[in-house]
């Protein structure tokens, strides 16, 4: 069984440069924290950056969200184990062919990473679903794509933590359940409207809060990991 050791919180790195993203990576622990690596500071610092921060002790989620076609996606996943990466992801809306094709692909690398999928988008409407020709409401394509996800044999899903309650109740226990949009007691939700504190997320079943803003804005960003810690030793 998979389930979930060492940090809880991944602290994302959204920075438009690796100079800031070293910067605060510098101040944090590793044994406390995992970090994030998303399409912005990728895009602009590339592999090296993901190097550095693996060097440097830390589980590097890169979060790259592939979706193409599954030989394409199997090797971009493949390369991006070669990096080192501890989580990575692709969406499930690839459909399974191109999910089992990213999971084969980890299996023949010598450092596998876990592999998870993004469901609905947080960003995206039961409107927008509509348009775009998906069927049901939000909640539904999630329990549909993640039980998707699960059966092509993946390690879990990104998903918000109004979702987490229900993936628990249809998935086993192992099924790892990545959660964005957290905001500490108080925090500002920002550009974010499906938000939950650490708590909230925890309990409702989640294993790992991704918390960017929060932390990456605060003032003393050190203070503000210190403070969600101290919210979630007890759970
Ligand atoms: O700053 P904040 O805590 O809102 O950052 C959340 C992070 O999680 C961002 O890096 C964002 O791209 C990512 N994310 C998200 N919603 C998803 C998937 C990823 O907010 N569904």
């Amino acid at each position: 069984m998979m389930l979930s050791q060492g940090p809880r919180i991944i602290v994302a790195l959204d920075f438009a440069d690796a100079t800031q993203a070293l910067k605060l990576a510098q101040r944090l622990d590793p044994e406390r924290c995992r970090v994030k690596v998303g399409k912005e500071l990728f895009t602009r610092a590339g592999p090296a950056l993901v190097e550095k921060l693996t060097a440097g002790g830390f589980a590097v989620f890169l979060d790259l969200k592939f979706h193409d076609i599954p030989n394409t996606v199997a090797a971009a996943c493949a390369a991006a184990a070669d990096l080192g990466c501890w989580m990575i992801n692709v969406h499930a809306g690839g459909g399974t062919a191109m999910m089992t094709a990213a999971r084969e692909s980890l299996e023949r690398r010598p450092r596998r990473p876990l592999l998870v999928a993004v469901t609905v988008l947080t960003s995206l409407t039961a409107a927008d679903l509509a348009a775009i020709g998906m069927a049901g409401t939000p909640a539904e394509a999630v329990s549909r794509l993640a039980a998707l996800a699960f059966q092509a044999g993946l390690d879990g899903v990104v998903c918000s933590a109004q979702e987490v309650a229900a993936l628990r109740r249809e998935l086993p226990r192992e099924f790892l359940l990545v959660t964005p949009g957290i905001r500490p007691v108080g925090g500002d939700a920002a550009d974010q409207a499906r938000v939950a504190t650490p708590v909230q997320a925890l309990r409702a079943g989640a294993d790992y809060l991704v918390v960017g803003r929060p932390i990456t804005r605060a003032a003393d960003p050190l203070q503000a990991l210190a403070a969600i810690e101290r919210e979630i030793e007890d759970i």
